[in-house]
């Protein structure tokens, strides 16, 4: 558990603006921003960020909240994962104990990763030298990797010992197994070049290990998942290769380690690999962030050509550019390599398809059935296409493809994309609700409405609800109105529209609103009564009501001529 405390110093210390601009181009409109939805395809921007609020909201998709809410939803991260990176960022430390565990984590395989290096490097390690001699890996060039070897004989787990590891932490890392029968341990890695495997901040969070003997099965072995190493998140290669893909605003996505390497060092260092995995859609945001564009590499047979048909929706759902080169078949980028050297395979990449062209090439469109579903996974894929000129290329594109009309490619698409719903923002508000907009868009003047207002001065319960919350908790702002259920999706809608339209207004400004709405309410409040005491037929009663009302009524045309006085609206 994190701290409440530690949570509202993260959400205000944040800048939304500059967290939501990694991921989104945004718009100056005001003093908000705008853009184009990144939870939702749209055309028109209703996707609005507000920085004095820290919060974002789309009209469109209703999905809004705060910087953690948004990391939530973008990098799919659960809420502590979402705070402790917004922690990270602005070098806020939490969590100490959860931190000193993974500490631990990492220190044990960078331990190991020496002794792995160190045998390579040493007698014992001949046989792995001579192995990657024979792939024509440059050990000089692919340094950063640090790679290694992990001996027939074993020998980590005294290794470790000398360094001070315990067994279990080895245990725990994945790197030795315990027999279910006994007490006896091994070690997992045996006669297999070693991988360590890098998180972006450069920690090592476990290893790829490959047989030196394609008799041994598996050829490749992974460490298991760990609290550190979750398979399908991260990407091999990345944390290396991530200066040169920004720089270059490109990717070259490859299957495997031996791939990567061989690529890197002959100079086409932006590359990186998914683990062993198909592409997952964590694995493709995660691109997104380091390149526009990415250039699949995979493997000349039909599982690669299957895994890079599955990567293109995904790819294309993150708003890159996908090409995807088409390998000889039976062939790897590492093999092109091997056999016709480095500018064969920078021609292969050269020449890659797009993904209209790849599909083409790859799913049978022999009758018209086959042509009409490739038709349609394709449309499919371009309507996540966020950005409106991309799209509006594609659709023509698409439509020169396939010698179709885009007029017909737009009406299909009409079923599935989401329109954006402007309603929200014409919709009718309520003077109630337009003054419960200015409270929250003005937490700092709350004291001054709490004296005034009372809770059933808010006919509709929702809002009576929400200015009781108000009220209780302190810490409460709109940046939670997303999260509370206390109120309904259309109110949320109502309220963020008008926070987000509304501009700011002076103290006294705010005052006299909330004095004007408290005389409206006090004004159908004697109305109620004099129509009571009619109905009874007390006259004494109403001519009393109706003194009253006369005076609230000249108050009320004062407060539109005149600044307000702070003993008002205490009446009642
Ligand atoms: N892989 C894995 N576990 C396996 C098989 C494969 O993690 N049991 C991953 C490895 O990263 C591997 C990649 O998937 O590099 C591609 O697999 P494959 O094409 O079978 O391996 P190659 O890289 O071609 O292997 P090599 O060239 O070493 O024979
Ligand atoms: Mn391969």
């Amino acid at each position: 558990m994190i701290e409440k405390n530690k949570i509202e110093e993260i959400k205000h210390q944040t800048d939304i603006v500059a967290l939501i601009s990694q991921y989104v181009q945004l718009k100056k409109v005001g003093k908000n921003y705008r853009a184009l939805c990144p939870f939702h395809t749209e055309k028109d921007p209703s996707f609005y960020v507000i920085p004095d609020k820290g919060i974002y909201h789309c009209f469109g998709c209703k999905k809004g909240g705060n910087a953690i809410t948004f990391l939530m939803e973008y990098e799919k991260l659960d809420f502590p994962s979402a705070v402790r990176r917004l922690a990270k960022d602005l070098g806020i430390e939490i969590d100490t104990s959860h931190g000193l565990k993974h500490r631990e984590f990492y220190d044990v395989n960078d331990k190991a990763a020496q002794f792995f290096t160190l045998c390579l490097n040493r007698e014992i390690g001949k046989r792995g030298r001579s192995y990657l001699a024979e792939r024509s890996l440059d050990l000089t060039r692919c340094k950063d990797f640090r790679l290694g070897y992990a001996p027939a004989s074993g020998g980590l787990v005294t290794y470790m010992r000398q360094k001070g590891i315990k067994q279990e932490s080895l245990i725990k890392v994945g790197l030795v197994a315990q027999h279910s029968t006994g007490r006896s341990i091994r070690e997992i890695f045996r006669d297999r070049i070693m991988f360590p495997i890098f998180n972006l901040s450069g920690r090592i969070i476990g290893f790829g290990g490959r047989s030196l003997d394609d008799n041994v099965q598996p050829k490749y072995l992974n460490s298991p998942e760990t609290p550190i190493f979750k398979k399908g998140e991260g990407l091999y290669g990345l944390y290396q290769a991530r200066d040169f893909a920004r720089q270059k605003q490109e990717i070259l996505l490859v299957e495997g380690y031996f791939d990567l390497l061989n690529l890197y060092q002959h100079g086409l260092n932006y590359v990186c690999a998914p683990l062993g995995t198909s592409l997952t859609e964590k694995q493709a945001i995660l691109l997104s962030r380091f390149a526009k564009k990415v250039y699949v590499l995979f493997d000349g047979d039909l599982s690669g050509i299957k895994a890079a048909l599955r990567a293109i929706g995904l790819l294309i759902s993150a708003q890159i550019d996908v090409y995807i080169a088409s390998l000889p078949d039976g062939s790897d980028p590492d093999t092109v390599i091997k056999d016709q050297g480095v500018d064969a395979l920078r021609g292969i990449v050269e020449s890659a398809d797009d993904f209209f062209h790849f599909y083409r090439k790859h799913v049978n469109t022999d009758t018209v059935e086959q042509e009409v579903a490739v038709i349609k996974d394709l449309i499919e894929i371009v309507s996540n296409i966020h950005d409106e000129i991309r799209f509006d290329r594609y659709v023509k594109y698409a439509a020169h493809v396939f010698d179709i009309g885009a007029d017909v490619i737009l009406r299909h698409m009409k079923g599935k994309v989401q329109e954006t719903p402007r309603t929200s923002l014409r919709s009718k508000k309520t003077p109630e609700e337009i003054l419960m907009a200015m409270i929250l868009n003005h937490k700092e003047y709350f004291p001054g409405a709490a004296e005034i207002l009372d809770t059933d001065d808010f006919m509709d319960p929702a809002l009576a609800r929400l200015f009781q919350t108000l009220r209780k908790d302190e810490s409460f702002d709109v940046s939670d109105l997303s999260d509370v259920d206390i109120i309904d999706e259309g109110l949320k809608e109502r309220l963020m529209a008008l926070i987000i339209m509304e501009p700011t207004v002076s103290y006294e400004e705010f005052k006299k609103a909330v004095v004007h709405y408290k005389s409206e309410v006090e004004t159908r409040r004697i109305k109620e009564k004099i129509a009571a005491a009619h109905a009874k037929g007390d006259v004494q009663a109403v001519m009393q009501y109706n003194e009253q009302l006369n005076v609230l009524k000249k108050k009320v045309l004062q407060l539109k001529t005149e600044n307000v006085t702070h003993d008002v609206g205490s009446t009642g």
